[in-house]
C-alpha cells in the first residue's frame, strides 16, 4: 500500500509536472482577459455567460440577489479599508491579519504582546471588543442614474450639475434611509455617466477571536510585501456581535453572535493551474482610464518624490524600533503603512516603464483624436477633449507635485498633522461673535479621543528627526511662494545642529506634546484653551501651511479636478463609442465588486517561472536564512519536523499561498477567494510587484493576485493553536 502510494505519486507528480509545463505554454499563448472587476448587481447582464465559460459552476443569481440569501450576504467592508467574510453560522469572520493589525496592536502591551505571541479565544467570553470597529454588509444595489440627473441638461455648467446631483443622492440617500438604521451612498461610475445607489447595515459589536504571532501573520514582513514567491500566514479571525433581535448594537455583555443569511463553505479541494476563481470585496481607487500626462506625472514626479520622501522617514523609524521594544510596538503599524505605500510605488513605476504605458495612451489618444476628426457630430462634441486635457494637465502636474510634498514631508511630521486637528476647535472661538460653546466642547470631546490615541503611541525622537529631515526637504523643494514664512525665515542659513535644536525647541516647547495640559484644555473647552492651542508656535505653523496650501494648491487643484471629471465623463462617453469591442468597467472606488480569473503561475523575467503556490517547506527554507523578516515560530518548526499536518496534508506538506489572475487592488485585502462552486478557497491578501501597475494598467501576463491557501488557515488554526472548536463551526468541504 505505501509502495504503490509512493510510486503512483512518483508518477503523478511526473504526470503533473507536464501538465503544468503544458498549462504554462498554453496560458502563455492565449493569454485570457481577467481584467475587471464588476458590479454585482451587472454580473446577471453582463459576466456571467463570459464566467461560466471559464468555469463557473454558479448562477448570477448565487453571487448576488436582493430576493434569496447569495454570496453577497457573507461578504462585509472591515474597517475603513478592507473586506473580511463570514465562515460560520455563529458570525464567525476571516480577514488578513495586517487588516486586523491595528486591533491586535490596541490589545498588546509588552507583558501581553499578541501581535509578538498570537492571541486565540478559547471561549467566547475571552473574545476581544473593539470600540471603534465595525463591519459593514451591502443590502442593496441600484442604478440611480436617472434620479441623479434629474433637472439637469446638457446646456448646465459643470457646478450646476455637481449641485443638482449632490441635492438629488441626498434625496435619495434619505428616502431609502429615513426611519431606518441603514445607511446609504451614490457613487459614481465612470465619472458620473452612471451612478449607483448602495444601501448598507452596519454592525457595532466586532470581537476579536484569534491572531497568529506576526511570525506567522506577518511572515516575510516588508522584505516580502508585494512580492511572490510569499509564504505570509496574512489572517485574523472576528466575530460579529448582535443584539437578541440579530440587528446591530453597539457593545453589550448580552449581545449575542450574528446569524448570517449566508456564511461560505471551505473547500479543501485544492488548487490546480487554470482554475477558475473569483474575488469578491471592496477595491479602493483605480485610474484604468486616465491619460497618457496623468501617467507621466506619476512615473516622472509622483512616485519618485513619495518614494525618497518615505525611504528616509522609514529609516529614521527604523533606527529606533531595533533598539527599543516600548517603540517597536508604538511605531509597528505606522511602520507597516509608510513601508507599503513605499514599495507598491516602486513596483508601479516600473511596471509602467516596462509597459511602456504612457506611449500606449498617448497612441490611443491619437487613434481619439483622428475617429473624433472623422465626422462633424464627433467634433463637435469630442474635439475639445484632448487639446484641453493637454492644456489642465500642464497646470495640473505642478500642483498635484506640490500637494504631495506637503501630505508626504510636511504633515509627514505627526505633531504637525495632529495639531491641524484642532483648528475647527479654534476657528469656534474666532468668528468674531459668540462661540458655540456646545459645538465647541463637543469638538473637544472628540480631540480627548483623538489625543489618548495620539499619545499611546507617539514618540517625540522619532517624531524630531522626522520634522529635521522632512522639512529640510520640505523648505528645499516646495515653491516659495507656497513655505509658511514661520518655516522659511526661521531655517534660512540652518546647519545640521540648528535645525535639531528648533525642531526640539518647536516640538518641546508645543502644548502639544503634553497630553495632560492638553487634556486639561480640553476638558475646559473654553475661550482660554482656544486661545493657548492658538498661540502654540507647533499650532501657528500647521495653521499657516494650512491656509496657504488650500488657497494655492487644493482650491486650484479642485477647479481643475471638477473640470477634469468633466472631460473624463465625455472621454469615456467617446472611448466607449469608438471602442466598441472593449469592456468597459468602472474604476474601483470602494464599492463591492467581483473579479474573476484563475489559477496562475507566470514568468516574472527572462528565464524565471514562478508556480502558482507554495507550501510549508518554503516557510522552513526560508526560515534557515537567518533573515529578520523570516523567523519561524518554534512550535511550526516541531509541527514540521514531526509531520503533525492531519488533514490539512497535501502531498507531504501543507499549502501557503497561491497567485491568480483576479484584478484586485488595495481594500481587496481579506476578500474571499471562491472557487467555481463558490466555496472558499483562499483568503486574498497582496498582488505580485510585476502587477502594482494593475491600478492604471492590467497586464494579464504578469499581474497576479495573491491569496491565503485557506488550508494553511485551518492547519495555523488546529495544530499550531490548538482551537479546534473554531474549526468545528465551519463547514468544510473535503
Ligand atoms: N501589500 C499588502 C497590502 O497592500 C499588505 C500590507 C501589509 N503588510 C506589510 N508588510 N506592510 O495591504
Ligand atoms: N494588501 C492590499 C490591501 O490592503 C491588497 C493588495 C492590493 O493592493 O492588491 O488591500
Amino acid at each position: 500500500m505505501k509502495l504503490k502510494k509512493i510510486v503512483n505519486n512518483k508518477s503523478t507528480k511526473l504526470m503533473k509536472r507536464s501538465l503544468l509545463l503544458l498549462t504554462l505554454v498554453l496560458s502563455i499563448l492565449f493569454v485570457r482577459a481577467d481584467e475587471g472587476m464588476w458590479i454585482p448587481s451587472l454580473i446577471a447582464k453582463y459576466n456571467i455567460a463570459d464566467m461560466q465559460s471559464k468555469g463557473f459552476k454558479l448562477t448570477a443569481e448565487d453571487i448576488y440577489s436582493i430576493n434569496q440569501p447569495s454570496i453577497k450576504d457573507a461578504i462585509v467592508h472591515f474597517g475603513r479599508g478592507c473586506t473580511g467574510e463570514l465562515i460560520s453560522p455563529d458570525g464567525l469572520i476571516i480577514t488578513n491579519h495586517h487588516c486586523g493589525y491595528g486591533v491586535i496592536q490596541s490589545h498588546s502591551t509588552v507583558e501581553n504582546d499578541y501581535l509578538s505571541d498570537g492571541f486565540w479565544a478559547m471561549s467566547r467570553n475571552e473574545e476581544l471588543p473593539n470600540p471603534n470597529l465595525t463591519v459593514t454588509f451591502l443590502k442593496s444595489i441600484e442604478d440611480v442614474t436617472e434620479k441623479v440627473l434629474k433637472g439637469y441638461n446638457d446646456s448646465m455648467d459643470e457646478a450646476t450639475r455637481s449641485q443638482i446631483v449632490a441635492d438629488n443622492s441626498s434625496a435619495i440617500i434619505d428616502s431609502v434611509t429615513n426611519g431606518t438604521h441603514y445607511t446609504a451612498r451614490v457613487a459614481p461610475m465612470f465619472y458620473g455617466n452612471q451612478y449607483f445607489l448602495f444601501v448598507f447595515e452596519k454592525y457595532l459589536d466586532v470581537r476579536l477571536v484569534g491572531a497568529p504571532p506576526s511570525d506567522i501573520g506577518k511572515f516575510g514582513g516588508d522584505t516580502d510585501n508585494w512580492m511572490w514567491p510569499r509564504h505570509t500566514g496574512d489572517f485574523s479571525l472576528f466575530r460579529i456581535y448582535a443584539d437578541k433581535d440579530n440587528k446591530p448594537a453597539a457593545y453589550s455583555p448580552d449581545n449575542v453572535p450574528y446569524k448570517p443569511k449566508h456564511f461560505l463553505p471551505i473547500s479543501l479541494k485544492g488548487i490546480q493551474p487554470n482554475d477558475f476563481t473569483m474575488v469578491y470585496g471592496y477595491p479602493g481607487t483605480t485610474q484604468q482610464y486616465i491619460t497618457s500626462q496623468a501617467v507621466k506625472n506619476i512615473v516622472d514626479e509622483v512616485n519618485p518624490l513619495r518614494i525618497s520622501l518615505r525611504e528616509t522617514r522609514l529609516d529614521i523609524f527604523d533606527s529606533y524600533m531595533v533598539t527599543n521594544d516600548t517603540v517597536r510596538i508604538k511605531y509597528a503599524s505606522k511602520h507597516a503603512g509608510v513601508a507599503n505605500g513605499w514599495k507598491k510605488w516602486i513596483g508601479e513605476r516600473n511596471g509602467l516603464i516596462r509597459l511602456k504605458t504612457v506611449e500606449e495612451k498617448q497612441t490611443l489618444e491619437q487613434q481619439f483624436a483622428e475617429w473624433v476628426s472623422q465626422s462633424p457630430d464627433r467634433k463637435e462634441k469630442y474635439g475639445h477633449i484632448i487639446p484641453r486635457f493637454a492644456e489642465l494637465y500642464a497646470q495640473y502636474s505642478a500642483l498635484n507635485n506640490a500637494s504631495i510634498l506637503g501630505w508626504e514631508a510636511f504633515r509627514s511630521v505627526e505633531m504637525l498633522r495632529f495639531a491641524g486637528y484642532f483648528s475647527s476647535f479654534v476657528s469656534e472661538f474666532n468668528t468674531g461673535g459668540e462661540p458655540d460653546l456646545a459645538k465647541a466642547s463637543e469638538r473637544a470631546t472628540s480631540l480627548i479621543e483623538r489625543t489618548r490615541s495620539f499619545y499611546k503611541d507617539y514618540y517625540l525622537p522619532i517624531d524630531r528627526d522626522v520634522f529635521v529631515q522632512m522639512l529640510k526637504v520640505f523648505t528645499s523643494a516646495a515653491p516659495q511662494e507656497l513655505q509658511p514664512n514661520l518655516l522659511r525665515d526661521k531655517v534660512s542659513g540652518f546647519n545640521e545642529k540648528d535645525w535639531y535644536n528648533f525642531a526640539e525647541e518647536m516640538l518641546n516647547g508645543s502644548v502639544f506634546s503634553d497630553s495632560t495640559k492638553l487634556i486639561y484644555y480640553l476638558t475646559n473647552a473654553d475661550t482660554k484653551a482656544a486661545q493657548v492651542f492658538k498661540n502654540d508656535a507647533v499650532f501657528m505653523l500647521s495653521s499657516q501651511y494650512d491656509s496657504i496650501f488650500s488657497a494655492n494648491v487644493y482650491s486650484p487643484l479642485r477647479e481643475i479636478n471638477s473640470e477634469l471629471d468633466l472631460l473624463y465623463r465625455s472621454y469615456l462617453g467617446g472611448l466607449m463609442e469608438m471602442q466598441t469591442d472593449r469592456k468597459f468597467y468602472p474604476d474601483a472606488n470602494s464599492t463591492l465588486r467581483v473579479a474573476y480569473g484563475h489559477v496562475a503561475g507566470y514568468l516574472p523575467r527572462d528565464g524565471v517561472e514562478y508556480s502558482h503556490f507554495t507550501t510549508l517547506d518554503g516557510i522552513i527554507e526560508k526560515g534557515k536564512m537567518g533573515v529578520y523578516d523570516y523567523v519561524v515560530p518554534e512550535k511550526l518548526t516541531e509541527l514540521y519536523n514531526s509531520k503533525n499536518y492531519g488533514r490539512w496534508e497535501v502531498n507531504g506538506t501543507v499549502p501557503v499561498a497561491f497567485v491568480a489572475t483576479n484584478h484586485t487592488s488595495g481594500g481587496n485585502s481579506g476578500s474571499p477567494v471562491l472557487n467555481a462552486e463558490g466555496q472558499l478557497i483562499g483568503v486574498n491578501f497582496d498582488r505580485v510587484w510585476e502587477g502594482t501597475m494593475s491600478d492604471i494598467k492590467f497586464d494579464p501576463k504578469v499581474c497576479r493576485n495573491i491569496s491565503l491557501d485557506i488550508r494553511y488557515a485551518l492547519f495555523v488554526i488546529d495544530k499550531f493553536a490548538g482551537a479546534s472548536h473554531l474549526i468545528d463551526e465551519m463547514t468544510i468541504i473535503e
